[in-house]
């Protein structure tokens, strides 16, 4: 959550972290702020909501064009409501020195109280106010800022992702992480700092991932690295990244969400290239781990939902019971039942930041269990700390709702489910071949299919957009897609929607049907076909309304009948998805929502 930049370089740096930050938004956007030095003195210009409010405080403002160093923050609130104030930069008492965080500092109160004794006053509710004025008491006992901001943060525990300027070294950038992102990009003649790489992807592609622990120190033609503990200096590899600057753009389309669900194609293809030879299921990541006896899969949200989808392949191609688990319920647990010779845990999680997940892989590598993330983020906590690690290749979401992030995380649990198939001899040749054949096929038919589904989800969105509740019923492996659907529905376009394994209804929800309660049944054609139609029947009895998505081959007729190409069995789950994501996304435009960034939302959750 929250966003942070630094720049320090030879531009004009207060418009290039406004840009920067305009691509950290998704992170967190209900105060936004920039700091930088003019002429001796730290300026901190903040505002309250979205990012244009920040940037129309700059507008006719020349001073702050000739500033070639800052940093920027877009804040997600965890201390302090979500005002001026609260917002960052924050400045040390001295007005010294200023910093963005990310994060949250725990004993921040005990600190706080620490401090007032000495003097020091606060301005704001924020943990972040009392860090930078701990970082300046330090600075009073240290040599430099160096040694008192690896002093201070040996003090505060909690996580951190921090950039602080100096007023006395105005060119220079300090930066610390741990337990929350940061990426140094390295430019020719200018350094960056941020929370992700969109941020500064248009001006360097060379990066450093830093890893938990260590202290960055950037002007513009430099940089080192120190571990906080005992400022030892360390050298991390430069690393090139490939995406486009276009991939983090929104490329025509009214929002990136629409964009994402219309990529969903390409990263289908992106995902399985390479990852086939005949009848073999190529994930030479996994080959030196056993076949697992048990495998937990433990996610957050959306990623959550393609376990419990990816469950269903896995017993069934693979033949391997499979637990699928929330990532906060799981780590709570008294005891885990998890046996380190037979099981392996699968944490599945976009950004490889999620607190819980993280927090969930921790515990099973503690445990000794062997580890796999499935991660869509390169260098992510996720990705540095599971055993091995499948990288989903979905290119940057920026929408806060996930959508092709999750047809990535299904790709590579299909992946999987083949590789242990045949690695086990649960699967013949014949049977792989087929299903390999059909995931080659997935592409075409999605990119055929989808204009004439985006306009559908158009139509049945103005009918229905005035409800107030939804059901999304699914039974077999589309009981995890109606949950993702009223997920997508309830975050995007507040309608309150639930998502139920249609065999459920009778046991108690049906009570809530009427002619003002709709329902949005996943009926593909396949084994369960009947049953679903039973249930269908039982909401028109009670004169539900009802929007059934089905496929050609079905012989359900009436008015919502949304039909879609078919494909047998559970990757029929890759043309239903879209759909779903579809609908919610038009409900949300028609009704005027801020579909890109819901509100009270934010893309990666890195506080529990
Ligand atoms: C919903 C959504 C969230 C995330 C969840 C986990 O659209 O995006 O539910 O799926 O916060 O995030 P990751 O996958 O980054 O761990």
């Amino acid at each position: 959550m929250c966003g942070i930049i630094g720049y320090s370089g030879h531009r004009p740096a207060v418009p290039l972290v406004l840009e920067g930050l305009e691509h950290l938004e998704y992170r967190g956007y209900d105060s936004a702020g920039v700091g930088y030095d003019l002429n001796n003195e730290l300026m901190v210009v903040r505002a309250k909501g979205k990012l244009k409010n920040l940037s129309e405080k700059f507008q006719g403002e020349r001073n702050a064009l000739t500033v070639t160093c800052a940093i920027g923050h877009t804040r997600w609130a965890t201390h302090g409501a979500p005002e001026e104030r609260n917002a960052h930069p924050h400045l040390s008492n001295s007005k010294r020195l200023a910093i963005v965080h990310n994060g949250i500092i725990e004993n921040y109160l005990e600190i706080r109280e620490e401090l007032s004794q000495k003097g020091y006053h606060f301005a704001s509710d924020t943990d972040s106010e009392v860090l930078i004025n701990l970082i300046e008491d330090m600075l009073s006992q240290e040599c430099d800022l160096l040694h008192a901001l690896a002093a201070a943060l040996k003090k505060a525990h909690g996580a951190y992702a921090i950039c602080v300027l100096d007023r006395e070294d105005p060119q220079r950038l300090y930066a610390a992480r741990l337990a929350a992102p940061l990426i140094f990009g390295q430019g020719i003649g200018e350094n960056f700092i941020a929370s992700d790489i969109p941020a500064f992807l248009a001006y360097t592609r060379d990066v450093v991932f830093l890893e938990d622990g260590d202290i960055l120190v950037a002007d513009s033609d430099s940089y080192q690295l120190w571990k906080s503990s005992d400022l030892t200096p360390i050298q991390r590899p430069v690393q090139q990244i490939q995406w486009s600057m276009q991939a983090a753009q929104k490329g025509g389309y009214r929002h990136f969400m629409l964009k994402e669900i219309f990529e969903q194609p390409k990263v289908i293809s992106d995902a399985l290239s390479g990852r086939f030879e005949g009848s073999r299921v190529l994930l030479s990541e996994l080959d030196a781990l056993p076949v697992p006896k048990r495998l937990h899969i433990i996610a957050c949200g959306t990623s959550f939902h393609a376990g419990l989808w990816g469950q269903h392949l896995l017993e069934d191609w693979a033949r391997i019971p499979v637990q699928v688990e929330i990532a906060s319920e799981f780590r709570y647990k008294e005891r885990l039942l998890l046996n380190p010779d037979q099981d392996i845990v699968l944490v599945i999680s976009q950004s490889g930041e999620t607190a819980d997940t993280l927090a969930a892989l921790r515990m099973a590598n503690e445990i000794g269990v062997p580890t796999l993330g499935l991660c869509n983020v390169l260098g992510s906590s996720v990705a540095r700390e599971a055993g091995a690690v499948l990288y989903t290749q979905a290119g940057p979401e920026i929408s806060v709702a996930s959508t092709k992030a999750m047809t990535s995380q299904m790709i590579m649990l299909a992946c999987l489910a083949l590789y242990y198939g045949y690695r086990s001899g649960n699967l013949g040749v014949d049977e792989c071949l087929q299903n390999i054949d059909r995931l080659q096929r997935l592409p075409l038919m999605l990119e055929t299919a989808l204009p004439e589904m985006h306009s559908t989800a158009r139509l049945l969105a103005r009918k229905f957009s005035q409800s107030k509740s939804f059901f999304y019923l699914g039974r077999g492996h589309c009981f995890s897609l109606a949950l993702e659907g009223a997920l997508k529905l309830k975050e995007l376009s507040y309608i309150h929607a639930e998502g139920y394994a249609a065999g459920e209804m009778k046991h108690g929800p049906i009570a809530l049907i009427d002619p003002t309660f709709p329902t949005f049944v996943l009926a593909p054609h396949d084994v369960l076909y009947e049953k679903i139609k039973s249930n269908i029947v039982e909401i028109q009895s009670r004169q539900g309304q009802i929007i059934v998505l089905t496929d050609a081959e079905s012989d359900l007729h009436g008015v919502d009948i949304w039909r879609i190409p078919s494909l047998e069995g559970p990757l029929g789950a890759f043309l239903i998805l879209p759909c779903l994501q579809l609908f919610s996304y038009e409900v949300a435009d028609y009704l005027g929502k801020d579909v890109d960034q819901p509100r009270n939302l934010a893309k990666s959750v890195t506080v529990e």
